[in-house]
């Protein structure tokens, strides 16, 4: 039996003795059918973000990823580039033999990769203006990748500034709070 022929075999005799059609019920069941629409377009809403990922997930899978991941691949250029004063005077951090050179090549490298994985939807959302302002650093990672090959400091360092910028560009467009990525 369908729900047409069930429908169809109630007649108003019946009506007027099914307890859950009294107007007490149904005043009743007014006031929970909101609850129930509310809770059913939830669950239609956390089905509809995809992969089952919430707009939380996605936040926290960014946070640990810039914490743990690309946070410390950005810190391979930065902290093998530049100059500090001490009390001995100036000294260089940059890289002083071919190891040490290849491996600030082998960050931005790694960098660049980084920052194509953060384009995935997984971070992006589908968001376009977060995918360009990642291509930014991915342009200026590969530049700090040939300055380290031909180690060229000054260039290091003045890319180290631009990829840093960049990294600044998104979070002020997401509004991140000023973060710790430059300690
Ligand atoms: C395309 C956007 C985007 C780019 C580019 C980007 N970030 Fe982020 N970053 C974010 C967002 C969004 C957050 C906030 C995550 C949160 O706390 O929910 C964040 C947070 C952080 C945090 C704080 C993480 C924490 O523990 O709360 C650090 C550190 C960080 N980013 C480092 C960097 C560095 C270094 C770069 C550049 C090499 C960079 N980010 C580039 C989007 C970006």
């Amino acid at each position: 039996m369908t729900w047409l022929s069930l429908l169809l075999f109630i007649d108003d005799d019946m009506l007027s003795r099914s307890p859950w059609i009294r107007p007490e019920v149904m005043e009743k069941m007014n006031m929970k059918f909101p609850i129930i629409l509310a809770s059913i377009s939830a669950a239609f809403m956390l089905a509809a973000c995809g992969g089952g990922q919430s707009e939380e997930a996605r936040q926290e899978a960014i946070k640990s990823f810039m914490a743990d991941v690309y946070d410390p691949a950005a810190d391979g250029i930065w902290t093998n580039s530049g100059w500090v004063l001490t009390m001995e005077g100036e000294e260089s951090l940059f890289p002083t033999n071919d190891a040490e050179w290849q491996e600030v090549a082998d960050h931005a490298d790694n960098l660049v990769n980084l920052t194509r994985e953060l384009q995935d939807d997984k971070y992006a959302a589908g968001d376009q203006e977060w995918k360009a302002i990642a291509d930014g650093v991915i342009v200026f990672a590969e530049e700090a990748k040939q300055a380290a090959l031909n180690k060229d400091e000054q260039e290091l360092f003045d890319v180290g500034g631009d990829i840093y910028r960049a990294c600044v560009a998104c979070h002020q467009r997401y509004s991140v709070p000023n973060s710790t990525m430059a300690n």
